[in-house]
């Protein structure tokens, strides 16, 4: 991995001389750089920038973006006291503002009353024994894929494991939550999708400014229009069949709120079925596409996972009831999330003052909760940048505070699609890995590229080794 981006962070013992103590003094201003335009790395280069900060500073920092304070907290105290403790005194951060363009008042972008009547009402769908439902579809659309896989691998040609696991997970979504596939040639959703979606990825001032006449904007807004047509198609021919087609969106359709006994509006539906699209594919393509990725690095970890593989499946296909067996499966999934965690950072804003960790947070700044830094916290993670599924054992966590690990958020806002997500990922894993090792092109480059999610810029492109030669 190119050396810019190489895992370094942890106080120097320089800046353990100059940071600050933490006494008993409350309500001390954060220390950091305080310039106007203090903040503006983070934008362009936010993962080195932010391990500079923590390690000249430590676990609370302050930056500014013109007028903006936006403090950095990478210890897992200030991670709880924001999620948790005291999530009521935060909204959402501006980013969100940009999101809601493509995803309106879907559950990701909605705040209050609206969010609240939502997340009830979707709750019960993400429960287990609803998502065990998916289990046979997830490893089916694998099967498929590695059918699709075996030309390639027999003329020995490399392939993007990342684009690969990119269309893995939007075809599974697309199955859970419509009973279509997204990803086949004729499908406009797949397609306006991955416009809308790397349009986020494109830092420019028409992304700054929508109503800018830009050709990318154009696009974009081209494509947002699209889905939402699409969307309330697929809704309004639903509402005509009226029939139970088993997935997602039928159990939208079919959801009433307790109290009131309301459905959901067409608008209110089309949004939480673009959001679930855009949360529920890429967010598991970059997981398992670093999960691939470090395992070609390391045969140990590789060997291990092949052990219990063949132990549990024995070379058939997992279904639902193998999980629990699968443990070390599970630890590889969860320790390639700490090293490369798909969402490398949350923002919120203070609605009131408030103070983190003996820091003062004024009301209206940026709290920015970053799982690259926590993830890799040396109180917390011994030699951090080390690949180590053993210590997601259930002795190890046991020892570590609930969120120095955070992939998927926590409190109220905590992912929905948790179990979703690592159910996929372990079943992806677990099928795959039973029929081919994954060699890392040589020379390949891999860099970090932390848009909304962390993905790898160039993809990881792999040549595919029968997993029995
Ligand atoms: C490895 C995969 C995933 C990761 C790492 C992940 C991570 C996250 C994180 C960190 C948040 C909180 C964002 C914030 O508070 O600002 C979140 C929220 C959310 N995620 Fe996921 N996610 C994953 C997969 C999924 C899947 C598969 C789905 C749906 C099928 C999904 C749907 C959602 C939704 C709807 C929210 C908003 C929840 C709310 O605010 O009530 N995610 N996710």
């Amino acid at each position: 991995m190119s050396s810019e981006h190489a895992p370094t962070i942890g106080p120097s013992s320089a800046a353990q001389a100059t940071a600050p103590s933490k006494s008993s003094a409350r309500g001390r201003i954060a220390p950091g750089p305080r310039g106007p335009f203090s903040g503006f790395p983070l934008m362009r280069n936010p993962l080195p920038f932010m391990e500079k900060l923590f390690r000249e500073y430590g676990d609370v920092v302050g930056a500014r973006f013109l007028n903006f304070p936006v403090y950095i907290v990478a210890h897992p105290e200030g991670v709880k006291h924001v999620l948790q403790e005291n999530h009521r005194n935060y909204t959402k951060s501006q980013d969100y503002v940009i999101l809601a363009r493509l995803l309106g008042q879907g559950l990701v972008t909605s705040e209050g009353s609206l969010w609240l009547r939502q997340r009830r009402l979707m709750q019960p769908m993400f429960h287990r024994q609803k998502i065990a439902a998916f289990g046979a579809m997830m490893t089916d659309c694998t099967l498929g894929m590695i059918d699709r896989w075996s030309a390639i691998a027999r003329r020995q040609e490399p392939v993007d494991v990342t684009s690969e696991m990119m269309r893995l997970t939007l075809e599974i979504v697309g199955r859970a939550l419509l009973t279509m596939d997204l990803t086949s040639q004729a499908d406009t959703i797949g397609r306006e999708m991955t416009i809308a979606n790397e349009r986020f990825g494109q830092f420019d001032i028409g992304m700054m400014l929508p109503w800018l006449p830009t050709r990318k904007n154009f696009r974009f807004r081209k494509a947002v229009g699209e889905l939402r047509r699409i969307v309330l198609d697929i809704i309004a021919n639903r509402r005509r069949e009226n029939r139970d087609y088993g997935d997602l969106l039928s159990m939208l359709l079919a959801a009433r709120d307790e109290e009131t006994g309301e459905k959901m509006s067409d608008e209110q539906l089309r949004d939480e079925v673009l959001t679930l699209i855009l949360a529920g594919h890429e967010t598991t393509a970059n997981a398992l596409s670093w999960t691939w990725y470090l395992l070609s690095q390391h045969r140990e970890v590789e060997r291990k996972l092949h052990a219990e593989l063949d132990e549990v499946l024995g070379g058939r296909p997992p279904v639902m009831a193998d999980l629990g067996n699968l443990n070390y499966t599970g630890m590889v999934i969860d320790e390639a999330m700490r090293i490369y965690p798909p969402v490398w950072a949350i923002g919120r804003a203070a609605i009131a003052d408030d103070e983190i960790m003996g820091y003062r947070i004024p009301r209206g700044s940026n709290v920015m909760l970053s799982q690259w830094l926590t993830h890799r916290h040396p109180k917390f993670w011994e030699a951090p940048e080390r690949f180590e599924p053993e210590r997601f054992s259930a002795e190890r966590v046991a020892g570590l505070p609930r969120y120095a690990y955070f992939p998927f958020s926590g409190g109220p806002r905590q992912c929905i699609g948790n179990i979703f997500a690592l159910t996929e990922a372990q079943l992806v894993l677990a099928t795959i890995a039973q029929s081919y090792r994954l060699r890392l092109v040589p020379d390949h480059p891999i860099e970090l590229q932390p848009l909304i999610t962390l993905r790898p810029r160039y993809g990881v492109k792999v040549t595919l080794e029968p997993a029995r030669a």
